[in-house]
């Protein structure tokens, strides 16, 4: 099956969070299932560098007003289609916002002008290459389905995965026109919501399947509580919507081959990460106590990630024998409020307020415990990251949290299977006493060992996750499913 991929990042190239390392790591894993991706993503000036034996294979002259020029070629391991659209993408920093850490104004037209070529290459623009089906990720790649919604000509299947519903792409209605789409779609059926354009909602009306990144987020989002304002449209739309957990590329996550860590271990030798702990806090410029809990956190710094609550519960947890390491970037009054912290408690705190791989792959390689105290989490990555690395995560129930962490209760603890805390509700009481809780387990050393050690046997790859993706789009097609695990 051949498979258009539509994306606003992938890993190594250019990532924000989760999303990128979804986009670069799934297309290999599938490859396993016979199903040959290829991805479109916006041209960035760090994926037109990044393409290697690349060759335009198409020009458009007016994509919405702009004159594209699609570029072929590889990157790693993947097969990539980037726009070249310098007035749209050709921008410094974080993909999706200015300097000053806004929105760029133009979001809207600059991640429809992707969506629109999407549409066009699923119809034959390419004279190479057509897809079987399409897969498109989160808003950004919203509106694919509604265009093709509007094609004179047969259009291949899409389905629809959502990585976060916060982020809808909402636009005013007189932009409908500039989007290139009919007045036929403003109505609640197709792409308006509450008298805006959705790109999201466009996305989960008129996609042919809809998935998204763990079984329990899926319930979650059919909720009011949780669907973001979407919850009817998801329920009216739940034949077709299925929950298939994120899995992690395990080379890049492997901590005997991984550079980042000191000393390399494989993956279950608990003893051999001590040496990572000291060294870590020399680095950091913590005392180097071994008998201390070292908790850690890699994120980005805002209320989704609970990196607020963190900040207010810090000082509690630094009565006791407790440091805490925080890699992470975001929202300036967190960011504010762990620089505070900084200057306060710099015995049991230190924190890089920036976007560091390296500090991030080394922080899990080497701390006792990691936090993700999310409010929501659709899947999350982090735990697996920490799992694999042998850090405890102490997280909070929600999401693809709670599908892949066992917590230590005395059930689980006796029969042997825990492999992190869970706690809820995400308050900080609750983060306090789950903190409390692993501080009690770490020192029941045997427990603990046994913990890290299931966390190292947790299958965090894609494979089963793969074989998922491969089967429900071959059924999407109408491909005979091939099974290969
Ligand atoms: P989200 O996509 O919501 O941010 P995930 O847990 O799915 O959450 O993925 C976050 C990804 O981004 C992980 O790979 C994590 O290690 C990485 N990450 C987040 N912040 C940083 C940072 N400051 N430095 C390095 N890696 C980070
Ligand atoms: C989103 C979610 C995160 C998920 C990631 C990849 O950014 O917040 O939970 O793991 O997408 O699917």
């Amino acid at each position: 099956l051949q498979l258009l991929s539509v994306a606003a990042e992938m890993y190594p190239f250019v990532k924000t969070g989760g999303l990128g390392d979804v986009v670069g790591s799934l297309p290999p894993a599938l490859e396993k299932h016979a199903v040959c991706t290829r991805t479109l993503l916006p041209g960035y000036p760090s994926v037109l560098r990044a393409l290697s034996g690349k060759i335009q294979t198409a020009r458009i002259d007016n994509v919405l007003g702009h004159t594209v020029t699609v570029w072929h070629g590889r990157a790693d391991s993947n097969t990539v289609y980037a726009l070249d659209v310098p007035e749209l993408y050709d921008r410094p920093g974080n993909p999706y916002l200015d300097s000053s850490g806004q929105p760029w104004s133009d979001n809207g037209i600059r991640y429809a002008v992707l969506c629109r070529v999407a549409a066009l290459i699923a119809t034959g623009l390419l004279p190479e290459w057509q897809p079987d089906a399409v897969l498109t990720h989160d808003w950004h790649a919203g509106l694919v389905a509604p265009y093709l919604h509007y094609m004179e000509k047969p259009t291949p299947p899409v389905a629809h995965v959502i990585h976060n519903l916060a982020f809808q792409g909402l636009y005013p209605r007189e932009m409908l026109h500039l989007f290139g789409l009919p007045d036929a779609s403003f109505t609640p059926e197709q792409i308006e919501y509450h008298g805006q354009i959705s790109f999201m909602k466009g996305a989960l009306q008129l996609s042919d399947r809809l998935i998204s990144v763990s079984p329990t987020y899926v319930e979650e989002i059919q909720t009011p509580e949780e669907g973001m304002g979407l919850d009817g449209v998801l329920r009216a739309r739940s034949s077709v919507l299925t929950g298939i957990l994120n899995g992690v590329d395990l080379h890049e996550w492997n901590p005997m081959t991984d550079s980042s860590v000191f000393f390399p271990y494989a993956v279950g030798d608990i003893m051999a990460r001590r040496a990572n702990k000291r060294v870590f806090q020399a680095e950091f410029g913590l005392p180097q106590k071994a008998d201390a809990l070292l908790l850690g956190m890699v994120s980005r710094l805002t209320t989704q990630k609970g990196a607020d609550l963190l900040a207010r519960v810090a000082p509690r947890l630094f009565q006791e024998n407790i440091q805490l390491a925080v890699v992470g970037t975001g929202d300036a009054t967190i960011m504010q409020e762990f620089a505070a912290l900084r200057s306060r408690y710099p015995d049991n705190f230190v924190c890089h307020l920036r976007y560091s791989e390296t500090l991030g792959h080394r922080l899990h390689s080497a701390v006792d415990a990691s936090l993700i105290p999310s409010r929501f989490e659709p899947c999350g990555l982090t735990q697996f990251h920490a799992l694999r690395y042998g850090s405890i995560p102490i997280a909070a129930r929600v999401g693809g949290l709670s599908d892949t962490i066992i917590d230590a209760n005395s059930a689980a603890v006796s029969e042997g299977v825990a492999n992190g805390i869970l706690f809820s509700p995400t308050t900080e009481d609750m983060l306090y006493l789950a903190i409390r809780r692993a501080q009690t387990l770490f020192r029941q050393k045997a427990v603990w060992a046994r913990m890290q050690r299931n966390g190292a046997l947790h299958d965090v790859s894609w494979n089963g996750k793969a074989a998922q993706y491969a089967q429900l789009l071959q059924e999407m097609s109408g491909y005979e499913t091939i099974m290969t695990d």
